[in-house]
This record gives C-alpha cells, structure tokens and sequence, in this order.
C-alpha cells in the first residue's frame, strides 16, 4: 500500500471542529438529507435531480442497473446539459449575475455575465455546427484556462458532441494518443497561454502532434480552431486552421437548445491507469449532471446569490470540468477562473485575486496548501481574506497540520475544510464533510456523501468494521459514475469491477476510525499521485525504455513533503553506441526539453553500470527531459538513478515496493522473495 507509513500518528489526531451556530442556521445541507438518502438511493437522487436541474422531458425511472456494471440513470428523460448551465439562469432572470470573473495571469482580466456567457456559447456552438460538428462527434480541447475553454465545453455539449479535453502541459505525443483514440474530428485550442510570466506556446504543440507518423498516419482532425491569446507567432495550415475570433464574428448567434437523452455522452477524459496506456473515462449527462450540481451546492455550502467561488483546477482535469465548469454553472453560481500559475508575478497571487473579487468558496489541492505553509504566513497576512467561508481540498490525502493551517491562516480560524475526496471515474465527490453538518477532524476525509454507499473491505471483500484498514469501494451505483472506458468494455470491467463482483473497487486503501470515519491511505496500484495528478508507474517506464540509452526501467512514487508523491525512476542503461549522438534520443538530434512547460527539481544520478560518472549526471537530466517530451512536464521524474541491477522476484517482477523503500530513505523491506537476495545491497551502493 502506498501510504500507509503514517496513519497510527494521523489516527491520534483529536482536534475536532464543530460548525459554528452561525454556520448551522445559514447551512444549505442538513443531517436529514442522510435520512432520506438512506430510505431509497435511487429515490432520493431522482429527487435531487427533479429539485436542481430542468428536464425538457422528465424521466419516468431513475435507475437501471439490469446489466451491471452499465448503469443507466434517468434514461428516458431529456435535458440539455448548456442549457441547463446558461438559458435557464438567464430566463429566470439571472441574466445580469456574472458567471465568470477570468483573471489572466499577466493582470488582464474579463467578465462574463450568464447572458454574455450564453450568447458566447450559442455563436461557438453555431461555429462548431458550421464546421460539420454533430450530435456524438468527438472534439478535442487543448487550450489554456481562458473563458474560450469554458465556452468550447459547452458548445460541444449544447449540440450534443462530446468533449475531450487534454491539459495543455501535456506533450504532442499524449495530446495524439488522445486524439486517435477518441477519433477527434476537431481540435480547439490557442497560440499560447501566460504561463509563469511568459507566454508559452499550444498550437505548436498541436501541429507537431497531427503530424506525427508523417503522410501514412493521418490523423482524424479536420480542423483546428486557434484562440488568440498569447499572441506569439505560430504557423498556419491554410484550410485547416481557423481562428477562433473570426469564425466568432461571423457566427449566427441564435441557437436553440435542444434536449438529449439523459444517457448521451458529455465527456471523455483520459486518466492514468496501471498500464502504459491511459483510459479514456466515459461520462455521460443527467446523472452527471445530477451529481455535480448536488454535491457543489451541498459541500461548498453555496448560496448563488452571494457567493463568489473559485476552484484553482485546470479545465484539463476532472475538478476543472466538474467544479468549474458543470457544478457551478447549474448552480448559477459567480465564480473566478485564474490563468497562471500561483506564484506568477509574485506567491501572493492566491491571496490578491481572494481579496480582488471577495472570493467566499476556495477549492484547492493540499500539494498548493503545503507551498504556501512553507513560504511562510507573512504572504497571506498582507491580503484581506476575509470573504472567505468555506475551504476545500481535493486531490490526494492532507495532513492534518496543512489541514489546520488552511483553516487558520487562509481560513482566519474560523472557516470549515471540507476534504473531498473522488476520482475521474467517479466524475464528482463521493466522500466529504458537509460543513453545517458535519463535526470536522483533520486528515480525515469522512464521511459518504448523502446517496453514495461506501464500504472498506478486506481482500475477501468482507466488510473490515471500524478501527481496521481495507480496501475502498462502492458498493451502489451512483449518477455520476463513468459509463465505461472509450473503446474498452473489457477493461471497464477487469478493472474496476471485477475485484469485488458488483462493487466499484476505487483502487485506493481506506482505513475506518473509531468513529467509523474513512482517512484515505493512497493508492494500492501502480498509480502514482503528484501534486494531486494522477501518473502510471508503467507509462513513465514505457517512455524511460524508449530512449535508446535504457535497457529497463522501474519507475517508483515515492512519499514528498510538498507533492504528496514524487516519480523517482531506476534505470539500467545500455552500452554506448560509438555514433550514438542524439542528445534527448528521440531521433531528431536535439535536445527537446525545452518542450516541456514544468521544471522540476534537479536531478540525481549515480554511477553503476560501467558509466562514467561525469556522464551519469547528463544521462540523468536527458532522460527526464525525455519523459517530459514524451509524456508531459508533469511527469518529468524528480530523480533518476542509473543502477546496474533491479530488484525482481524469481518470476521477474520488479519488487517496487524496495525501491521505493530507497528512494524514502527507509531501510529496505523484506527481501526475502527476491531471486538474488544480494542485489539491493548492489543498487543501494550505485544510488549512494
Ligand atoms: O488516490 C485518490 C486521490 O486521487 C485519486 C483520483 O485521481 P484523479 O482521478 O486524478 O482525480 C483527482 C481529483 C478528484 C484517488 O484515487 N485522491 C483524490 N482526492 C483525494 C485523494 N486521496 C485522498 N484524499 C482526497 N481527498
């Protein structure tokens, strides 16, 4: 299990915070929607759903699970998933609220009202119809966060196409496989976006990625949809390439919505799983919808009339579609969306923009939380953060100290942390204090939101009962479950449910208190988590054994202060080929890292393999500087030790959980079932 090492110390945690009286009397949530849940799940979120959302035809069932693990939700009602983020607010007279407060990372800012909002989605999806887009089409999105990001996702969901969007750090290589799998028919995405003061450029990214295997390996992409926003020089494919601007200007801007089956696909978004190749997660529209609505509402306490929200997420991730885009926008809540990066012109960035536009809901990531701890209170402390009511997480485990510092010093000691936790499949929060209602420990994140049924079994799949740690799972559907895997079916059901027959298995540890309460522990695969993202041990050594220096690869998350996990590789090199020049080793005779938009820390390298040692430090950064060509900065390894040896057990699986006792700094474990018992002694002397 990955993160276990801590959970005694954590489980001695006794701070407890109740929610105020104040809080409890203004509270949106109270305890009894844990009893109506409780009578009848699928009762209960057809409720919800009636109650937050405008069906053109109102469903007759909530849910069918006839063929499990394919559910279907609402099915037989219509809704339109934009319609219900934008129309509706305006002709319920909201038109004039604004929907979104964009800051761009250079201090250029923009606002949008739900009527501009829904004029602006209306002409692009009018574009998009222009350019062949119909009901089912796959559309990529690889853009920068700029409103035209939130806009395109909504287009492609009012005429009913379905969205891919691929954050913009990731390489031209991930950004390919993305589009091939989904069979893209259209990329939209901008010259470049600010990025830690400066501009760093997307469409380039995106004519590498279509060119790739040359004139035999055309690639599905009709067009590409360019936003001006960095206003760097780029180059052009006549008839491919269209800028966004123009083809805005020229747009009709009436468009009616018209209403699809609940089961229609919004989204797909790909995410890392244990194997080198990523899945493409299938959600569909009412439920999801249903869900995210409900939970944004429940856990973040909003009062759309008043509130100011602001989740830090890239649209590029899961908590960018479902808490920047879907959730708040049903909700017709205000909400600001930030360009850059947190410490870009200066680390008060956060705390100006809260002070700016009076932010009351924040919702980040522990690995931002743990930064800021480090750099010290006097950067908030120069900011008024009084606005703020309400402080979420999301992403990977937090640890009590930047738990209580969040409430503290950003949360002036008196705003709940609410930590959520949920993954791309499960598409919105499962597991969550509710902060009128809930009594909030530290490190915990709880318990199940009100219509979800979470378990922690043993490896039989029996339940584990309080005060003992198992495995997490779902053990009811739920409206926001992803459908499936893009193209999958069998992987869908290998790899979630076939564990525990019928039940979701999440693929993450859980232990249950005293209480009963669920602290999170990492995950039990080969599925790292940095800084809240999610990255497969198996892709980054897929990429490591491609660059013509490596022989094999294991690649290892190993715990980090700031990130939560860091990716630390070991690698056995080859012997160097006398004309052997290419410096990053992907073909084209230079060095690429300067691709990659992210730079991580230094690296480390030791010598091991015959070597030499002055080389050892050069192939070190090359190789990370390869990864984070091939797959995205994101995935640049903070470490890279060339070893003359890995550790593997007679039928030659690696024992990673060995090496990352090294790259912990730990004694090392068990080695017992190691078929040379001897070699970590070897590659502990070459990692130094
Ligand atoms: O390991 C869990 C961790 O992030 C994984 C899901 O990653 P992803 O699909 O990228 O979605 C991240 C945003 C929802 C989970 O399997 N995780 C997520 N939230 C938490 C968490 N671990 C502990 N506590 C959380 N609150």
């Amino acid at each position: 299990m990955a993160a276990d090492g801590n959970i005694d110390n954590l489980l001695h945690e006794t701070r407890r915070f109740a929610p105020s009286e104040q809080f409890q009397a203004n509270a949106v949530a109270h305890a009894d929607l844990y009893d109506s849940a409780a009578k009848d799940l699928p009762a209960f979120w057809g409720d919800q759903s009636r109650e937050l959302l405008h069906w053109h035809t109102p469903f007759t069932t909530t849910l069918n699970w006839s063929n499990p693990p394919f559910a279907q939700w609402f099915e037989d009602g219509e809704l339109n998933v934009a319609y219900n983020c934008l129309d509706r607010h305006v002709e319920a007279g909201n038109g004039d609220r604004i929907a979104l407060n964009w800051e761009g990372e250079p201090g250029d800012s923009a606002t949008y009202t739900y009527a501009q909002l829904t004029q602006e989605v209306k002409k692009a999806a009018n574009v998009l119809l222009g350019l062949g887009v119909s009901r089912g089409d796959r559309v990529a999105i690889y853009l920068p966060m700029i409103p035209e990001a939130v806009i395109s996702m909504l287009a492609v969901a009012r005429i009913g196409a379905v969205h891919s969007v691929v954050f913009g750090g990731f390489s031209s290589e991930s950004l390919r496989a993305r589009i091939d799998d989904a069979a893209a028919k259209l990329v939209i995405t901008a010259d470049g976006g600010w990025r830690k003061g400066k501009v760093s450029a997307l469409k380039p990214a995106v004519d590498a990625s279509l060119t790739i295997g040359g004139e035999e390996n055309p690639s599905t992409v009709e067009h590409v949809l360019v936003v001006r926003r960095g206003e760097n020089d780029i180059d052009w494919a006549e008839g491919r390439d269209l800028w966004w601007h123009e083809q805005m200007a020229a747009a009709d801007t009436e468009h009616e919505a018209q209403p699809f089956p609940a089961e229609t696909p919004l989204f797909i978004l790909y995410t890392s799983g244990t194997t080198g190749k990523p899945k493409g997660i299938l959600h569909t529209s009412g439920g999801y919808l249903t869900q995210v609505a409900f939970t944004h509402k429940n856990i973040f306490d909003l009062h759309p009339e008043t509130d100011v929200y602001w989740s830090t997420a890239d649209v590029g991730w899961i908590t960018g579609h479902s808490y920047v885009v879907y959730g708040p926008l049903a909700n017709g809540a205000t909400q600001v969306i930030y360009e850059g990066t947190p410490d870009s012109p200066h680390t008060g960035r956060w705390w100006e923009i809260i002070q700016k536009y009076g932010v009351s809901i924040l919702y980040a990531a522990p690995t931002a939380i743990r930064t800021f701890m480090k750099l010290g209170r006097h950067i908030p402390d120069q900011y008024d953060l009084t606005s703020l009511r309400v402080l979420g997480s999301v992403g990977e485990p937090i640890n009590p100290e930047a738990w209580v510092w969040y409430r503290d010093v950003i949360g002036g000691g008196t705003t709940p942390v609410v930590d959520t936790w949920w993954q791309t499949e499960t598409g919105a929060i499962m597991v969550s204090a509710l902060p009128g209602v809930t009594t909030l420990k530290p490190g915990s994140a709880q318990v199940p939101v009100p219509g979800i049924h979470i378990e922690v079994l043993d490896d039989r799949g029996t339940p584990v009962g309080k005060n003992s740690g198992g495995l997490l799972v779902v053990a009811e559907p739920w409206p926001s479950m992803l459908r499936g895997i893009w193209g999958d079916p069998d992987r869908f059901v290998e790899t979630y449910w076939n564990t525990f027959a019928g039940k979701y298995f999440a693929g993450d540890g859980a232990r249950l208190d005293r209480d009963g309460d669920i602290w999170l522990l990492g995950r039990v695969d080969d599925v790292m988590n940095v800084s809240g993202h999610r990255l497969s041990t198996a892709e980054i050594e897929s990429s490591l054994v491609s660059h013509p220096r490596v022989a094999e690869a294991a690649v290892v998350g190993a715990s980090d202060e700031t990130t939560g996990q860091a990716v630390v590789a070991f690698v056995i090199v080859r012997s160097v080929e006398p004309d052997d020049d290419d410096a990053d080793g992907d073909g084209d005779g230079q060095d690429d890292s300067h691709a990659a938009r992210d730079n991580g820390t230094e690296a480390s390298a030791a010598s091991g393999s015959g070597t030499p040692p002055e080389d050892v430090d050069a192939l070190a950064q090359e190789l990370r500087a390869h990864v984070a060509t091939q797959i995205g900065a994101i995935a640049r390894p903070r470490q890279v030790f060339i070893v003359a040896e890995l550790p593997k057990t007679r039928s030659g699986k690696i024992m990673r959980r060995l090496l990352r006792d090294l790259a912990e700094g730990r004694e090392i474990g068990d080695t017992t079932t190691l078929a040379d018992t001897q070699v970590m002694t070897v590659i502990s002397a070459s990692v130094g």
